[in-house]
């Protein structure tokens, strides 16, 4: 049985996944509109993946004897400077995620809610996985550079993550 604090964080974290999937859906349309491909299929699949997160915490709350609530959805930002940007607005939106988590777990720990614990286990690794892929695409930005044909080489080279991604 969740505890009402529980309860609440949960479904706190709820909206905060579902942002996360209609930023990166944003993201992911201004990618497409630049003629991105490569970075426009990889955000239309991190919002997929943050809207199944979503989902995960759905279930669990409702199986645990809460009530879990589908959120309102803050406006999220549609216009980018660049893919540079789009980039490093994503890693910091899954740095404050992780922070977010954390603290769900830390509280966890306080109220002996051990099941809870366990279910976050899943997200803690997640975050950290989550938070390297982007790292690692800033990486590449930062390597191959956006001048010339910097642009178009970026995008192959992450056409190229999601093929390895979808392989899981
Ligand atoms: Fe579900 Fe990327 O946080």
């Amino acid at each position: 049985m969740l505890s009402k604090t529980i309860e609440a964080l949960l479904n706190k974290q709820i909206a905060h996944e579902a942002f996360a999937s209609y930023y990166y859906l944003g993201m992911a349309s201004w990618c497409q509109l630049k003629g991105l491909d490569g970075a426009a299929t990889f955000m239309y699949r991190q919002s997929e993946e943050e809207r199944a997160h979503m989902l995960k915490l759905f279930h669990y709350i409702n199986e645990t004897g809460g009530h879990a609530h589908a959120p309102p959805i803050a406006k999220s930002p549609e216009k980018f400077k660049s893919v540079l940007d789009v980039f490093m607005l994503a890693l910091r939106q899954e740095q404050a995620n992780t922070k977010c988590i954390n603290g769900i777990v830390e509280i966890c720990l306080k109220e002996k809610d051990y099941a809870t614990f366990n279910f976050l286990q899943w997200f803690v690794s997640e975050q950290h996985e989550e938070e390297m892929v982007f790292k690692g695409i800033l990486d590449k930005i930062d390597i191959i550079g956006m001048d010339g044909k910097g642009i178009y080489m970026i995008d192959k080279a992450i056409a190229k993550l999601n093929l390895q991604l979808a392989q899981g």
